[in-house]
């Protein structure tokens, strides 16, 4: 058997190989074949989620699919949770922003697990390190959702020892996004109203705990009531349930008739433009998402910032993305910023997952776990 380098080191870092060394100062010739066939398998294939057409949950398939050695600048990750999140299920859906490459489509942009191995040209992590992926849009080519990857070393971050994986899988896409969002291009202040719409998704969840932690008064707004009680004790301040009507009114009625500085919108379609009205004379509408996917209005009640934000401003800026992990790795040490975890499922229960997503009863993250 031809043994990459890759692969003789995984092997020697085995307890089974490092015992025969021991015992007789050998290198391969005293472990069992079976044993080295096993490992041979595991490092050359991943169990990874694929689908091959666009529709609902039930296209997603848990496939044996080929795992070579990390190439240049990859790092090969064993995955132990995996964060779902909306736009995994309209990619697969085909109502995402950009098309999968179909068939053999991966899915998924964030997980937790631990460095098996890496490529050439990859420095600061070494096997054995605890990490997060954050991967980017490149979903059909990096997605995540498999039980071993690699990946580049630029979609790495080291997890502290504090995070475990169901964490830290749930935890950089949402907070990422609601830092860029409320810090990075909302400047929030302590004392400023914050809307907050689909307050009790993760990345609404998120922004909850982020306007907390400035100081700032988050407004959660949701379709009905059903989940009021539950996003009250998430931190929201007031919540509003859009269902119930006069949306303007009741956001006056809490914002002593000003209106709330900033608008933080996952929506978009018709409502935005009754959504806007609820943004302070010369205040700011984050739109960052379109849940309602039909046309959406501009709002026409000037003076207002309206801004289309997207997390990649901050992911592709290694300034801001500096800032962004110190603001939240400081909220996770004082517990300030800790991502709600709506429900796990293990790996072969994809499709229910994505079900249970596409369900919108959660609050929170719903959070997928691999067994090895
Ligand atoms: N721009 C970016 O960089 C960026 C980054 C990350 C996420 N996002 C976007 O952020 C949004 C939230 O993502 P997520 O993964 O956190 O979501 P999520 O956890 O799946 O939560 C979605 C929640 O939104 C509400 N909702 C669902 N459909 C709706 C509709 N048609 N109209 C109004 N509300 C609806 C539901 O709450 P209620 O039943 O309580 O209303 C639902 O529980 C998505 O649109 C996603 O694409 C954007």
């Amino acid at each position: 058997m031809a043994l990459g380098t890759s692969m003789e080191r995984h092997i020697a870092s085995h307890p089974e190989a490092k015992t025969m060394g021991q015992k007789r100062k050998t290198s391969w010739h005293g472990v069992s074949q079976r044993w080295i066939s096993s490992v041979f398998h595991m490092v050359n294939h991943a169990r990874a989620v694929l689908f091959h057409e666009i529709g609902g949950p039930d296209v997603l398939k848990i496939e044996e699919v080929r795992l070579d050695a990390p190439g240049p600048g990859e790092v090969r990750v064993r995955i132990d949770a995996i964060g779902l999140n909306r736009a995994e299920a309209l990619f697969r859906a085909g109502t995402y922003y950009y098309q999968p490459t179909l068939p053999g489509s991966r899915l998924g942009f964030e997980a937790a697990g631990t460095v098996e191995d890496v490529g050439p040209e990859v420095s600061g992590f070494a096997p054995g390190d605890a990490v997060c992926i954050a991967s980017d849009q490149e979903m059909s080519r990096h997605g995540i959702y498999a039980d071993r990857v690699n990946i580049p070393v630029q979609y790495l971050l080291p997890r502290p020892a504090s995070v475990d994986a169901i964490i830290g899988a749930a935890l950089w896409t949402t907070y990422l996004t609601a830092y860029g969002a409320l810090v990075e291009v909302g400047r929030t202040n302590p004392g400023d109203d914050v809307i907050i719409t689909a307050a009790s998704s993760g990345v609404g969840l998120a922004a909850i705990q982020i306007a907390n932690h400035l100081g700032a008064t988050p407004i959660a707004v949701t379709r009905t009531a059903a989940k009021a009680t539950r996003l009250l004790q998430a931190g929201a301040a007031h919540v509003v349930a859009a269902d119930e009507g006069d949306l303007v009114s009741r956001v006056h009625a809490v914002t002593g008739g000003k209106g709330a500085r900033t608008v933080f919108d996952a929506v978009g379609g018709p409502g935005l433009g009754e959504l806007a009205q609820t943004v302070a004379t010369d205040g700011l509408l984050i739109v960052y998402g379109w849940l309602d996917p039909r046309p959406a209005p501009l709002p026409m009640n000037w003076p207002i910032t309206v801004h289309g934000f997207n997390v990649d401003l901050i992911t592709t800026d290694p300034v801001r993305m500096g800032r962004a992990r110190a603001f939240i790795e400081a909220g996770l040490r004082t517990g300030t910023l800790n991502p709600p975890i709506d429900r796990t499922f293990d790996l072969a229960d994809i499709v229910q997952a994505h079900r249970h997503l596409e369900s919108n009863t959660h609050i929170g993250k719903i959070v997928v776990t691999v067994q090895h």
